[in-house]
């Protein structure tokens, strides 16, 4: 037997129409704040998340899955038409995307979106990640987010765009029906106030280090913020005696983050500031934050997210882009609306028995009719039954069950069993739209 690889899984109804829910009142939230969508590929180049992620993070380093795309290097007439140096160039690491903020501001460049001032922009997909499987941690997860991207002549850098966004997150997550939730925010600095702050970082870890495993070891050296991702128990100690970045704020970043906090009071938005929340990924600049939520467990951060002024110009753009945005985790906001799932789940509204030779084809034409109608149809096969009919329709969740039959036909009204109360009446075909819409509303 085959089964789904470890860390992906099927969704299924009904939970599939709780996803559709999540999903559809997430475009409404986004279409009043005026994000467009923007759908980029599943795979990019390898590059493009080792610099705009982080060539040390730990989804860089342990978590991508990534393939030599090797297509093209095949033997016979094609190889010697276009040589081997084509074939080297046409030949490149690619990775299935682990997170998609590095892709739309790719695509944000490529396409110059700033000249038709597509410069908000939301996405709903998969992402991949090759982590440990375990409750709301999977391999194949999927991520809504928004980003707001650049020039800083649209203020783009400013604080009130840090409070838009977080305020957006706050109404979404409430429109959803979320209210037990935190949001954390930090500010971890701009390039400036990170370089001082690395170097006290490095200087605190020295004569410590050696005790610790060895990503601490290399991370120290290479990229010591890096070192507060580590997982390892023994190292946590040691890791809580680090110094804060908020010491290493500069006047700007200090005011930025002032703003941010007034701006999200007067708002009303509630927020703690967590001075150890530095975030994994290595494009972030001042404004970083989380929300957790209280029923997930382990994998309590429904989303995370926050600005990141340099990354434009580090993927190729000519003009600073700055930006501000979030990931939420959808597997998880599905999980904190779990108990739902039925609630949002349409079932069918009638089922349609043809009962008889020939009334198949009066039933066909009698379901299209009502599905025009705007009505959730399930259509049966003489071939069946009647009490096969009866069973399936209950499992499709209909409400009731019209019988055609020739008599039926002939008298152009149909029987129309309440499959609850098991009463029985019989509807004049163009009542019956009307109808079933009433009893079902009453
Ligand atoms: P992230 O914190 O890596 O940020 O991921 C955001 C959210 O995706 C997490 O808070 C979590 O809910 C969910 N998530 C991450 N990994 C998994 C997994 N293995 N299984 C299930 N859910 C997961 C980013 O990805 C940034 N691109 C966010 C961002 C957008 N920052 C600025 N713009």
């Amino acid at each position: 037997m085959i089964k789904a690889v470890r860390g992906t899984r099927d969704l299924l109804p009904p939970e599939t129409a709780l996803w559709n829910f999540v999903e559809s009142a997430v475009r409404d939230v986004f279409r009043a704040y005026n994000f467009q969508e923007i759908r980029t590929p599943i795979f990019e180049e390898t590059q493009l998340f080792s610099r705009g992620v982080g060539a040390d993070t730990d989804i860089v380093t342990k978590e991508m899955y990534t393939f030599y795309d090797d297509r093209v290097a095949v033997d016979g007439p094609l190889l010697s038409a276009i040589g081997p140096s084509r074939e080297l160039r046409a030949s490149k690491w690619i990775t299935l995307r682990p997170e998609n903020t590095a892709g739309v501001v790719r695509a944000y460049i490529e396409h110059n979106l700033e000249s038709r001032g597509l410069n908000k922009l939301y996405y709903i997909g998969p992402q991949f990640r090759r982590e440990r499987p375990q409750k709301g941690r999977y391999r194949q997860f999927y991520q809504i987010g928004a980003e707001v991207i650049g020039p800083a002549s649209a203020g783009s850098e400013r604080p009130l765009r840090d409070a838009e966004v977080l305020e957006m997150l706050d109404t979404l997550l409430r429109r959803l029906g979320i209210s037990d939730f935190i949001l954390y925010i930090n500010s971890i600095g701009d390039s400036k106030d990170r370089a001082a702050y690395n170097e006290a970082l490095r200087r605190a870890l020295e004569p410590v280090v050696e005790n610790m495993c060895t990503d601490c070891q290399r991370r120290a050296v290479t990229n010591p913020l890096r070192v507060f991702d580590c997982k390892v128990p023994q190292d946590q100690p040691i890791i809580q005696t680090l110094p804060l970045i908020s010491d290493y704020l500069g006047a700007e970043s200090k005011e930025h983050f002032e703003n941010v906090q007034a701006l999200l009071k007067k708002a009303e938005v509630s927020f703690e500031v967590n001075p150890r929340l530095v975030r994994g990924l290595d494009y972030y600049t001042r404004t970083a934050f989380e929300f957790t939520h209280g029923a997930l467990g382990a994998q309590n951060a429904i989303l995370g997210g926050g600005r990141y002024d340099g990354l434009a110009e580090l993927l190729g753009s000519r003009e600073p882009a700055p930006g501000i945005g979030f990931a939420i985790g959808e597997d998880r906001l599905v999980m904190a609306l779990e108990g739902r799932a039925s609630e949002t789940m349409q079932r069918a509204d009638a089922y349609i028995a043809p009962v008889g030779e020939g009334m198949n084809r009066n039933a066909l034409v009698l379901a299209r009719d009502l599905r025009r109608e705007g009505l959730v149809i399930e259509l049966g096969d003489r071939s069946l039954r009647l009490k096969k009919m009866f069973e399936a329709a209950t499992k499709a969740g209909a409400k009731y069950i019209v019988i055609v039959g020739e008599n039926e036909v002939k008298a152009d009204a149909f029987a129309v069993k309440d499959l609850a109360t098991g009463e029985q009446v019989s509807v004049p075909r163009a009542e019956l739209p009307g109808k079933i819409r009433e009893w079902k509303i009453g």
